[in-house]
Parts: structure tokens; sequence; C-alpha cells
């Protein structure tokens, strides 16, 4: 979503503003701009489009003078994608100048009373109701305007904010949208995420709710909404910077699906210890989790398809009843919540808005969660009782692949987990389990390396209209992520179907030559979805199957087989899911699409 990124020190601030951006693109945005005072003004400088549009124009930042500034990339909620409507956005004579992250829900009522005050607006933005609100309280102290405006303001931000009477400082707060500082011997930074000036320092401070930060050359001072000043620790950042490098691949997206044996050896090895699996996070005892009556999963997107998995792999091996929630669903649908009951929040970037309102709500209700989160330091990882860290490193394609993985590996660790503990899991399954755990990164790079074959089928539906994917039980689940990646990456239609209630209407879709993926993973179940794929090659469909190697009998029914190696059913998604995430980016790499920053798409949903 919005990038943010401010710099005030020695060097041109310019350069390292651009820099910092083009290091959020995976976040997904449509527009850019800078705002950076030259010694005598606040110059702005903001463009539609690409950041290299932006870089165009100010030739690299060198048009620019000035060592201190902000900029952004927009991702447009309230306004279309324009010059006007980009941020930085700027009082009525540009003396002050925002950007923001986030919504700010009651900008109407501000507007309209601003308006009446004489203001006027140029742009659709709720921000720029933030530049004259700002402007309507400044009487020469910044800090005490920004804190009238704080108190007035309903919603969320992460702000970078620039007075033309202080061109020694920045000023930064946060609400509810992720912000983070940092600072190296030549200045401070401000950042929406920490890649963003990794390369300039790993010394970071983590904004949190209601702070503000005022940052000058050579320190920064952190107060809350009421101008209190408190002291913050930093953190260090030990991510590989190269982490956040293509390393010579096409695509991050491809990157990161190479880098799943790796996600899912990080995520599950150190936690199996002398045979024995040990969530270090989970903070809970046997007897709690024999105490567990219900699980309540709540996530959004790949996140909630994981969650699927999990439903279906908990109650298998735990016997425990999971309900899978959709975050944005959960938050306001009064949920049940009953004693016994444990809630997980699956996410990514640990900032997804719905999933963390969902959190909140179930920590309002006395419920602890526990958060199965990728990114540190997070707004998830923070605010959830237990934390499960998927040891993913950071995802940069927007689409989600190695993250997704990890998440799994997480969940398959807790159902054997608590199936262990409530005794529903026998030794020698249990030893069977973790075995054929410990082979999953090896079956996965193998599934990889056969990439050509799955590129040459690809090749053959870049035309495709539409697609369906079909399967049954945790076969539904990773038809779901997979007709996910198809259509988020190539914008081909593709929906998914429990297999068996696609002759409840679905079915009419099939015309002759439409791409059914069969996904059979589960024994019990081959027979009945090669009915199902008989169904739909009867009407027309070209059947790919993806299933196990021993069912070959499959052959008979489909057209086109991928096998997955053996694994035991409860894990096959972590195999079947490989085939799928190649076909949907090989099908958009065929169509000439932007894989790792759809249209429309941003990595992390910091808004409803
Ligand atoms: C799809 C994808 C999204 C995310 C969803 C939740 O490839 O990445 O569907 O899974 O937006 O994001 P997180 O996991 O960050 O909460």
């Amino acid at each position: 979503m919005c990038g943010i990124v401010g710099y005030i020190g020695t060097k041109q601030a310019a350069p390292i503003i651009l820099d910092g951006l083009s290091k959020l693109e995976y976040r997904g945005y449509d527009s850019a701009g800078m705002a950076i005072y030259d010694g005598e003004k606040i110059n702005i400088t903001k463009s539609v489009g690409r950041l290299k549009i932006l870089e165009n124009l100010t030739h690299g930042g060198e048009t620019m003078s000035g060592v201190c500034g902000i900029g952004h990339t927009r991702w447009a909620t309230h306004g279309v994608p324009s010059n006007v409507n980009a941020h930085p956005h700027f009082n009525t004579d540009g003396t002050i100048t925002v950007v923001h992250n986030g919504i700010i829900e009651n900008y109407i009522q501000l507007r309209q009373m601003l308006t009446d005050k004489g203001y006027q607006f140029v742009s659709e933005t709720d921000t720029e109701v933030l530049a004259h609100l700002l402007d309507y309280y400044y009487k020469g102290n910044p800090m005490e305007a920004m804190t009238k405006v704080l108190h007035r303001v309903e919603g969320s931000y992460a702000l970078g904010i620039l007075f033309a009477d202080c061109p020694d400082q920045i000023f930064a707060a946060r609400k509810d949208s992720p912000l983070v500082v940092g600072q190296n011997q030549d200045g401070c930074f401000i950042a929406s995420d920490v890649p963003a000036i990794l390369r300039y320092t790993r010394k970071v401070y983590y904004v949190d709710n209601q702070e503000i930060v005022r940052l000058r050359v050579d320190h920064m001072h952190f107060y809350t909404v009421d101008e209190e000043e408190i002291h913050k620790e930093p953190v260090t950042i030990d991510w590989d910077a190269n982490a956040a490098e293509k390393a010579g691949y096409e695509h991050f997206m491809l990157k990161e699906m190479y880098e799943q044996p790796k996600t899912v050896t990080d995520t599950l090895l150190p936690r199996i210890k002398d045979n024995d699996i040990v969530i270090e996070g989970l903070n809970m005892t046997d007897e709690e989790l024999k105490g567990i009556k219900k699980i309540h999963i709540v996530a959004c997107g790949s996140a909630y398809h994981a969650g699927m998995t999990g439903k279906y792999v908990i109650e298998g091996l735990a016997r425990i009843p999971v309900e899978v929630d959709l975050a944005s669903e959960f938050r306001y649908r009064n949920p049940i919540l009953e004693e016994g009951g444990m809630v997980v929040v699956i996410s990514q970037s640990g900032e997804t808005a719905d999933t963390l309102a969902a959190l909140r709500e179930a920590k309002a209700r006395g419920f602890k969660v526990l958060g199965i989160v990728n990114v540190v330091g997070s707004s998830i990882a923070r605010e959830a009782d237990n934390v499960m860290y998927t040891w993913a490193g950071p995802e940069i394609a927007v689409a989600t692949t190695k993250a997704y993985s990890a998440q799994l590996v997480a969940l398959y660790l807790l159902a054997i987990k608590l199936g262990r503990v409530r005794g529903a899991i026998r030794d020698k399954e249990y030893a069977s389990m973790l075995g054929d755990l410990r082979c999953l990164p090896d079956q996965i790079e193998l599934l990889l390396n056969n990439k050509l074959k799955i590129q040459k089928f690809a090749n053959r539906y870049i035309g495709a209209k539409d697609v369906f994917f079909i399967g049954r039980g945790i076969d539904y689940a990773i038809s779901l992520e997979g007709s996910l990646k198809l259509k988020e990456i190539s914008y081909i239609h593709s929906e998914a179907y429990a297999a068996g209630e696609l002759k409840h209407g679905t079915i009419s879709l099939i015309e002759e030559g439409t791409l059914v993926a069969a996904v059979s993973t589960q024994p019990d179940l081959y027979a009945k979805t090669i009915s199902n794929m008989v169904e739909v090659k009867a009407r027309g469909a070209f059947v790919l199957a993806v299933t196990c190697e021993e069912n070959k009998e499959i052959e008979k029914a489909a057209d086109y087989v991928i096998y997955i190696p053996e694994t035991n059913p409860f894990f096959a998604n972590s195999l079947a899911i490989i085939p799928l995430q190649l076909f949907g980016y090989y099908v958009a790499v065929g169509k000439g699409c932007d894989v790792d920053k759809p249209r429309n798409l941003a990595k992390s949903v910091t808004v409803e």
C-alpha cells in the first residue's frame, strides 16, 4: 500500500528519498511525489504513474536540491490516481506539506468545517484536510498544531510533515499505519517500512500508536499526542539486505518461490527439538492446550487460505473444531466466542487492517490471541498475546508464495502439537509425521525443478478467459490459493470450487476447452474427484490434474497430469501448491503482466 520516506541530514535528500521509495514499490502504488526544502521554501514534484516518472522529472532527484524532505508513493483510496491527488499535499501558501498513509475517516466533516472557514481544496483526497487543519491550528508551534490535529482526526495515519518555518526538522506521527524512524552518522530517516532505509541504517525505532517524532539532523525526540516526551529503545534489524534484492531472478515472485525449501526448513526445523515440537512463542502449558474447545482462525486472502488448510489439518489431527473467518467479516459479525475458545490470526505483513481489527476484537472480549506472523515488530506481532513467527524473511512480490508456505508449516506444527498433547496422535504416526515434514523442503525443490513442464503448459493458457480449480477437503483449500495466484497476477478470471459443489450451478460455465485444474491429493477422495473430473470433461473441459504419484487411475480422466511426491495427506498442500504457483506465474509472464506489482493490489493492506 502507500509508502513514506523522509530524510533530514547532511546529504542531498531527494536521491535518498527516491531510493527509499523504490524499495517500497513492491507494496503497490499508482503515483509518487516529493517535497524538498531548498533553504528558502518547500518545492514539490509529483506525478501519476511509476516512480521512474518522478525520477525522470527530477533527474534522479538532482533538480530538487536540499537536505530535508519527504516522499510518498500513493495507492488511491479517496480520489482517482492523478497528479493533483498524489502526495505530498500542502496548505494554501505551501508552507506546510504532508505525506500520509491510512485513511482519515472523518475527513468529510473536517473538510466542511475548513471550507466554511474559507479554506479551498484542490484534491479529492482525505489527506488534504490534514494540511489545511495543520494550517488552521498552526500559530508558530508545530508540536502544538500537530497535537491539536491528531486529537481531531479519526482513522489511521502514518505521517511525514514539513513546516517551512522549521527547515531543520521533520515531524512524523502514527496511528494504526506502520512507521519506523532510524538514524545514522549523516542524518535521520522516516519510513513506512524497514526496507526503505535498510541501506542507510539497521538501527530503527518502531513508532507506536499515537506517538509523534521530531527529527533533526543529529537526533530524534519521541512524544505522546499530549506532548509528553518518551524514551524508546532502538531495534537492530538483522535481515540480509540482499533478501530484498532479486539476486538474478527475473521477478521477486520467482525468487521467492525458489526460496520455499529454505522458508519451510527455517520455520520447521528449529521447532523440532529431540523429536519434540517446541513452539516457543505459544506460551501455553500442555494443560491449557488440552483445555481448548474450539479454534477460531482469522485472516485475509492467502493467509485465510492457509487457515482453511489449517482447519482440515487441526480438525483431522487434533480433533478440535475449527472455524475459519475472513477478518473483514469476523470484526463486524459479532462472533460467538465461548470459554475454551482460542483465536489465531495469520498475517504475513502483520499490518493488515482487518486482521489487526479482528485481533483487537478478540482481545476486547477477553480472549488471548496467537499471531502467526512473518514481519517481526509488526503491529499484529506486537499486539498479539503470543506470536509464532513464520521465518520466511522479507517477501517483496505482492502475490505471496513463500510466506504462505511458511504459514502452512506453522499450522502443521500447531496441529501436531495439539494432537500429541491431547492424545489424538499415536507414537508411530507422530514419528512418521515428523519424518514427512522433514522431507518437505527437498520435495518442494524437486517440484520447482520441474518448472519447464509447467511453463510449457502455462503458455497454452495465456489467452484463457476463465479457469476453474476444483478439489475436495484440503484440496479445496489448495484450489482456493491456486485460483487466487492465477487471477491476481494474470488477470484471468478464475474460481475455486469444492469439487462436489460444481454441479449445483457453476458447471453451466464450462465450455469447450475451458481449463479445469483438479487437485486430488487425498487418497480416500481420489475416486470422488475423478467423478467430478469426468463430469466437466463430458461438458468439454480440458482437465489438468495435480495428484499423488500413486494415483495413476486419474490418467483415465485427466488430459494432463502433474504428480507430486508422496507425503502424509495432511501435508500435501505444501507440495500441490508449487505447480499451481508456477502455473499462475508463467501464465502472467506469458501475458506480459507486471508479475511483482499486479494492478490495483498492494502488499500490505493497511486500510479496511
Ligand atoms: C495474495 C496475498 C494477499 C494476502 C492478504 C493478507 O497473494 O498476498 O491475499 O495474503 O492481503 O495479507 P497479510 O498476510 O499480510 O495479512
